[in-house]
C-alpha cells in the first residue's frame, strides 16, 4: 500500500512513505531550484573545446560558495565532487577529471544545491564546439522526452503515465530508455521515495498528488539501453558504446499540474544556448 504523509510531520527519513509539501516549503524549493538553474545558464558560456571537467566542477563550487549553497553531491557516498560530467557515451555519474574538452562531445553536467536545507537538483546537455547531427538529434529527443514526462505529471495521474509519456516518445524516435537509474522524491532529503521509472504503462506504480516533489531525468541511448559501471564504482557508460544524453527538471505536483522549480531563468533550458 501506498501511503502520503504531511512533511511537517514527517521523520527525516526515506521510510518509504511519500511526503507532502506545502506552499512555503514549495517556495524554499523554488529558491534552491532556481540557484542550480543560474548555475547551469553559467556553465553555457564556460563550456568550450579545451576546458576541463575540473574546471566546471570548481565553477559549481564556487558559485555555491558566493550564494550559501552547498552542493548535495560533495562528500555523498563517497563522492568528492561538486557535480557530475557524463561525455558522450557516459550515462550519468561522471566524475570531473582534467581532461579537456574536445570539439564535438556532448556533455550532461549534473547539479544539486542544497539551499536553507532545501535540494536544488538539475542537469542539462551541453555541446562542446560544433556538434555532429546524430548527437544533435539524440539531444532533441533526450530534451522533449523529459517534457513529456512532465506533461503528464498531474493530480490524478500516475508514475506509470510519466514513464509511459517517456518510453513512448524515446522509443518512437528509435533510442532506447536506460533502466537501471531513476527520477527520485526530493525535499529536505537527497533521495527519498517514490522512484520515478522513466518508462512503463499508463496507469501504474503510484498516484501523484498535490505537494508531491520529485525529479524526472531521463537518460536515452541512440544505441541499446544496457549500461556497466566502471571500476570507479560511478561512471556509467553504455555497454555498447553508443552516446547516450541526460536532462533533469526537479517539479512539484499542484493542484492542476506542476510546478517546474528549474527553469532556466534565462531560456537556456536545452542548447542551443544562445
Ligand atoms: N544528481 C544526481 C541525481 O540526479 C545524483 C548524483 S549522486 C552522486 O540524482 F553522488 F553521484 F553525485
Ligand atoms: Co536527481
Ligand atoms: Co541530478
Amino acid at each position: 500500500m501506498v501511503r502520503y504523509i504531511d512533511a511537517a510531520e514527517a521523520p527525516m527519513a526515506n521510510d518509504g512513505v511519500i511526503k507532502l509539501y506545502n506552499k512555503d516549503d514549495f517556495a524554499g524549493l523554488q529558491r534552491a531550484g532556481q540557484l542550480t538553474a543560474t548555475v547551469l545558464d553559467k556553465l553555457a558560456d564556460l563550456i568550450v573545446p579545451g576546458i576541463t571537467t575540473e574546471e566546471i566542477d570548481r565553477a559549481v563550487y564556487a558559485f555555491g560558495l558566493e550564494h550559501d549553497a552547498v552542493p548535495a553531491t560533495l562528500y555523498y557516498r563517497g563522492y568528492t565532487k561538486s557535480s557530475c560530467t557524463s561525455i558522450n557515451h557516459v550515462v550519468c555519474h561522471g566524475i570531473p577529471n582534467e581532461k579537456p574538452l574536445r570539439d564535438g562531445d556532448i556533455i550532461n553536467v549534473d547539479v544539486t544545491y542544497v539551499v536553507d536545507g532545501w535540494h536544488g537538483d538539475s542537469s542539462r546537455m551541453y555541446m562542446v564546439g560544433t556538434p555532429k547531427r546524430a548527437a544533435e538529434r539524440l539531444v532533441d529527443v533526450t530534451y522533449e522526452s523529459l517534457m513529456r514526462g512532465i506533461e503528464a505529471a498531474r493530480p490524478g495521474n500516475t508514475t506509470g503515465d510519466i514513464g509511459a509519456a517517456i518510453q513512448t516518445f524515446a522509443e518512437g524516435e528509435r533510442c532506447s530508455v536506460v533502466r537501471d537509474f531513476c527520477g527520485h522524491g526530493i525535499g529536505r532529503l537527497f533521495h527519498d521515495a517514490p522512484n520515478i521509472l522513466h518508462y512503463g504503462r499508463p496507469g501504474e506504480g503510484v498516484e501523484l498528488r498535490p505537494g508531491m516533489v520529485f525529479t524526472i531525468e531521463p537518460m536515452i541511448n541512440l544505441g541499446r539501453a544496457h549500461v556497466k559501471v566502471l571500476s570507479d564504482g560511478w561512471t556509467a557508460v553504455t555497454r555498447d558504446r553508443s552516446l547516450s544524453a541526460q536532462f533533469e527538471h526537479m517539479i512539484g505536483i499542484t493542484e492542476d499540474g506542476c510546478q517546474i522549480f528549474t527553469q532556466s531563468p534565462s531560456g537556456r533550458n536545452k542548447p542551443p544556448y544562445v
